[in-house]
């Protein structure tokens, strides 16, 4: 009959069935950025924790990752792409403006004709990502969805700015979620703020009239590249980090007790461990690998689930936190029963 809504089939619950990852070849150490700029391994692990970071090589694009991530996920989900009903990519660093990413990334994937399309909010990409594609398979329109964080800020770095250069790495994680018989598993809660009146204390202007009078004497000369007010944001960062993960445990009834392990972004060790400390959260529930990657934007928190899940740290049953903070200036939660 037309006009009417055809009969779905709600799940009972949401599962993360796969996870994978992918980084460039390329390694980019903080010996080789003291050759670059003028610092030094000293002042970036000290401030950071980050050691080394992968990059892109020419030739090489974010959707490459992307793809490498989803197909990696499918793998360890036992599907194949051709199952895949959506693929969601977040990302800040898409190919071109259109088409979307996450097209090129179905493409790559050989799952034309699978429903695409992507999603923009810096750092707090993959979470933004995970918390549609759950509600999207809740309401039984989708079954499977790839969600995918993948950035490669290498290519809006400005290189001679040693106040941001130092941070970022290339690199994409992704997950395969799916409807599932078992109402006790998916995502518990799930929250998403943005303060657009802070926008600029991280923000890419493409022109001088993007840059605010209170920015000009901070901008680094070269447009189109990273700008950061690095105290504003490790500031921000802490509270929102402290504040997700206390919102999303008190939602759940749950205490830190009950977490097999918070996964956040991965922006600073000095900025995770002061929120940790803020929180009173036992550090060794915190997933950290930023010393290895560096700051991948959006890669991150899918970077961390797949490590820890193909190591086996965290597991069915489990209680998991994802939490991210990044450029909007945004910041989300999502607490699952894995
Ligand atoms: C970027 C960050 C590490 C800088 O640390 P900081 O303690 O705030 O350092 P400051 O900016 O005050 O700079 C201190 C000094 O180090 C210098 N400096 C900056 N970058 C440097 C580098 N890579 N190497 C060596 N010295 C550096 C500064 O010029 C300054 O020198 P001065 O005192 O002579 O002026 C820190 O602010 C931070 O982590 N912010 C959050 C960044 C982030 O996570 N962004 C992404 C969010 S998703």
């Amino acid at each position: 009959m037309q006009g009417t809504r055809r009969s779905l089939s709600r799940p009972a619950g949401v599962k993360i069935t796969g996870t994978g990852m992918c980084i460039p070849n390329k390694t980019l150490t903080n010996a080789d950025l003291s050759k670059m700029v003028d610092t030094s391994d000293e002042w970036i692990t000290q401030r950071t924790g980050i050691k080394t970071r992968y990059i892109i090589s020419d030739g090489e694009d974010t959707s490459d990752l992307a793809a490498g991530a989803i197909k990696q996920a499918c793998e360890n989900a036992n599907i194949s792409p051709n199952d895949l009903d959506m693929v969601i990519v977040a990302s800040m660093t898409q190919d071109v403006i259109c088409p979307a990413m996450a097209a090129t990334v179905v493409k790559k994937l050989g799952a034309i004709p699978c429903g695409a399309y992507d999603l923009n909010i810096a750092c707090t990409g993959f979470v933004a990502a995970l918390n549609t594609a759950s509600c999207m398979i809740e309401s039984g329109h989708y079954k499977n969805i790839a969600v995918c964080g993948a950035d490669a800020l290498s290519k809006i770095t400005d290189w001679k700015d040693r106040r941001t250069c130092v941070l970022f790495g290339d690199a994409a994680g992704a997950a395969v979620l799916s409807a599932n018989d078992d109402e006790e598993v998916g995502c518990l809660y799930q929250g998403m703020w943005s303060d657009g009146e802070r926008g600029e204390v991280l923000y890419v202007p493409r022109t001088d009239a993007d840059i605010p009078e209170s920015e000009k004497e901070a901008f680094s000369g070269e447009y189109n590249t990273i700008q950061m007010n690095g105290k504003a944001v490790y500031k921000f960062a802490v509270n929102a980090l402290a504040d997700c993960v206390e919102d999303a445990m008190n939602s759940a009834g749950l205490t830190s007790d009950d977490i097999a392990m918070v996964i956040p972004h991965q922006s600073n060790l000095r900025m995770l461990q002061t929120a940790w400390k803020k929180l009173g959260f036992p550090i060794d529930k915190v997933y950290v690998n930023i010393d290895r990657f560096g700051n991948s934007s959006a890669g991150t928190v899918g970077l961390c689930l797949h490590e820890l899940m193909d190591q086996k740290k965290i597991g069915d049953g489990d209680y998991v936190i994802f939490v991210a903070q990044g450029g909007g200036l945004s910041w989300g939660t999502s607490l699952w029963k894995l």
